[in-house]
């Protein structure tokens, strides 16, 4: 049984919603995070965030290292009034003198939200499962939603002429990351057409091409997945990752021989999308391996818009977890409390 939490927010209430996967979202409620997106972006740049997580925290678990997921959830929390702590497992007892369990209940009496990237997926569910505050995937080894609602974001901003979100064939190029999982389900789920381009070894594996397929039925969208790079003809974006992860070093000269040179961004593959193509690539970048330098400083890159919009997405996540748990004190309690305190200081 849960315990209840005595965060100041007490969110030990049914209503409370973890982000763990862009599938646990209808898509009407991804495009109110994508809307909440816009109003925060267009406030910051305004020097006018309202301080919607004022005096909070969001408590960051790395197992692994970062710089975009990292600086963009801490500055988040500090525009809108709140904090981040940086939480590496080299200096807390998570999974080795405390249980998953423990941590995320510990946590959860001190902190509003809990963010954690970690190697596994049952690592961050079972926080979620824990914790009495909204738990945020911030990578595992299957998933990236957060990377996913910034790179929707980006597409928003850079559709070409006449287009909505729905009509995009999107390319992604290469192996089947974390980053390709969460774009192919959320694409799906927006209707456009998803394309995974790579090596057969290296391709979606079903199960994710299952969930894709259900998206699918309701969204209109369409799913292609060839290790036919020709495919990126027409795409409105084409979008680049890894060839290979932590955990991956082992199968390093076998990844890059398999993926190179046919699955690398060049100029030329950019070409053959179209003179519109956006390119895309969530960094960081193997820059000369499965992109180019040409491409990414290209006219046509938009990976800094996209990696700027990490820091756009943490804002609304922060806010769109924890709005509807604040407890807004009455001035009469607030008064309360403080003559209380103040009496006890005068005393001591
Ligand atoms: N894209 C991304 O997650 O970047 P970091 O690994 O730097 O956080």
């Amino acid at each position: 049984m849960k315990m209840p939490s005595a965060s100041a927010t007490d969110l030990n209430k049914p209503e409370l919603k973890h982000f763990l996967k862009t599938q646990d979202y209808t898509r009407q409620q991804l495009a109110d995070i994508l809307e909440l997106m816009g109003m925060l972006k267009e406030a910051r740049k305004a020097n006018a965030v309202p301080q919607l997580f004022k005096g909070k925290s969001v408590g960051m678990i790395f197992e692994q290292p970062s710089t975009r997921t990292r600086i963009s959830f801490e500055t988040a929390a500090t525009i809108l009034g709140g904090h981040g702590l940086f939480l590496s497992p080299k200096d807390i007892h998570l999974g080795a003198k405390e249980s998953l369990a423990d941590t995320g209940r510990v946590i959860s009496r001190m902190c509003d939200v809990i963010m954690a990237r970690v190697d596994d997926h049952k690592t961050v569910a079972g926080l979620a499962e824990h914790s009495t505050v909204p738990v945020i995937n911030g990578l595992c080894d299957w998933l990236h939603p957060t990377q996913i609602m910034a790179d929707l974001f980006t597409m928003m901003e850079h559709l070409p002429e006449g287009k909505k979100l729905e009509d995009l064939t999107v390319a992604f190029v290469g192996d089947a990351t974390n980053v390709c999982s969460s774009l192919m389900f959320a694409c799906t789920k927006f209707g456009m057409h998803f394309k995974h381009i790579g090596p057969e070894k290296y391709q979606a594996p079903q199960m994710w091409q299952d969930i894709a397929l259900e998206n699918i039925e309701t969204s209109g969208g369409k799913l292609t997945v060839t290790d036919n790079v020709d495919e990126v003809e027409g795409c409105d974006i084409l979008i680049a990752d890894s060839f290979y992860w932590f955990g991956q070093e082992a199968e390093k000269e076998e990844r890059l021989t398999t993926f190179m040179p046919k699955y690398v961004v060049t100029e030329e593959m950019m070409a053959k999308a179209g003179e519109n193509s956006v390119f895309m690539h969530c960094l960081p970048a193997n820059d000369q391996r499965e992109c180019t330098r040409e491409v990414m400083d290209g006219p046509r890159s938009v990976i800094f818009d996209e990696a700027e919009n990490r820091l756009t997405a943490q804002m609304a996540l922060l806010v769109y977890l924890t709005h509807k748990h604040i407890q807004k004190p009455s001035e009469e309690t607030v008064a309360f409390h403080k003559d209380r305190i103040e009496g006890l200081l005068s005393r001591i």
